[in-house]
């Protein structure tokens, strides 16, 4: 054949392929999320999440030299609460001294270095397991949003460095971000789920955290997966009220939204790699169905082509090994 082009020269060697990649992925992309729980001495792997554990703050800080050492420069932090501590007002997030905020304490005096974003919702602390205040089977909007307020303001008093509202209450980023200012806290960024869809992907968290909604779903104020237009104007809503970022949540389902907004706005995209698509991944590799490591890379590399700047995810340590190897 005369073909003046042939695609496949770019791809001749392992050399070549390499220099003209038009994506990469590193070890600065990644936060890593960790679950604590109370007690001491505890490391408890998450039936649903092969690998990932729910550690009590002392095994925690022993599990971070770890992830530091892994080049890992920022986490993300949740907490496992009992029954017994929750009630309908999420009171014990943004009550002194608890398990999360001593947690987050803990973390900076030990780890100056590391960058620690929060998450900022109801339901760990919520009897009723919805992320926000329940009336009469409705969640409430604007109430909720002042216990949002309060819980970001005790997350940043404790050293949170970026606030992560994942709650998709509206208007929550423009009444945290008066809140914290008023508080002194000008230097402390705000993360917005954004685009966080109600999906079936979240189930292994919810395992996690024991926090599955006790009555019907998160659908009046998570988003339709039908949607994407409605995803540019939750994002143009958090960029106006504040946002430093933005995030789409799932990613892997979501591709098209991380570029939608990465296109449409001028702060950085997360794509957040949830607990469903580290699950399918590690069943499959634990079945033999499929090579674990490079699904694991070819699905986190998708996310950076799709635009994604940042990437909140389970495989973080698993890929800064493999990055660091190469
Ligand atoms: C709750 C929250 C959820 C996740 C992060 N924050 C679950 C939910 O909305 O029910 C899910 C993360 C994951 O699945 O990895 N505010």
């Amino acid at each position: 054949m005369n073909l003046l082009h042939r695609p496949r020269r770019n791809r001749k060697s392992e050399a070549i392929r390499s220099m003209v990649a038009e994506n990469s992925l590193s070890v600065n992309d990644f936060i890593f999320p960790m679950f604590v729980t109370g007690g001491t001495g505890k490391k408890e792997e998450i039936k649903s999440m092969p690998g990932i554990s729910r550690f009590s703050l002392d095994t925690l800080l022993i599990e971070l030299e770890e992830v530091v050492a892994l080049g890992i420069k920022c986490i993300c932090l949740f907490p496992n609460y009992p029954e017994s501590k929750k009630d309908k007002y999420a009171t014990e997030s943004h009550q002194e001294g608890t398990l999360y905020l001593e947690s987050l304490s803990a973390i900076k005096a030990k780890f100056p270095e590391l960058a620690i974003m929060t998450d900022v919702a109801m339901d760990p602390y919520s009897s009723d397991g919805h992320d926000g205040i329940v009336e009469d089977g409705k969640i409430l909007n604007d109430e909720t949003v002042e216990v949002l307020c309060k819980m970001a303001v005790a997350q940043a008093k404790a050293g949170a460095d970026i606030i992560g509202p994942s709650d998709m209450m509206d208007g929550r980023i423009e009444a945290i971000r008066i809140a914290l200012d008023a508080e002194g806290f000008q230097d402390v960024s705000i993360m917005a789920y954004s685009a966080k869809y109600a999906s079936a992907f979240y189930g292994p968290f919810r395992d996690a955290l024991e926090s599955a909604p006790k009555f019907g779903d998160k659908k009046t104020y998570q988003m339709n997966p039908a949607n994407s237009k409605e995803a540019l104007l939750e994002a143009e809503l958090d960029v106006y009220e504040g946002a430093d970022m933005i995030m789409v949540k799932p990613a892997f389902s979501y591709l098209d939204v991380i570029k939608l907004l990465n296109d449409n706005f001028n702060i950085p995209v997360t794509a957040y790699n949830v607990s469903g698509e580290y699950a399918m991944i590690k069943a499959a590799a634990n079945n033999g169905w499929i090579d674990g490591e490079k699904a694991m890379m070819e699905m986190l590399l998708s996310m950076k082509r799709a635009g994604a700047s940042v990437i909140l995810t389970y495989f973080a340590k698993e890929a800064a090994a493999v990055l660091n190897r190469n």
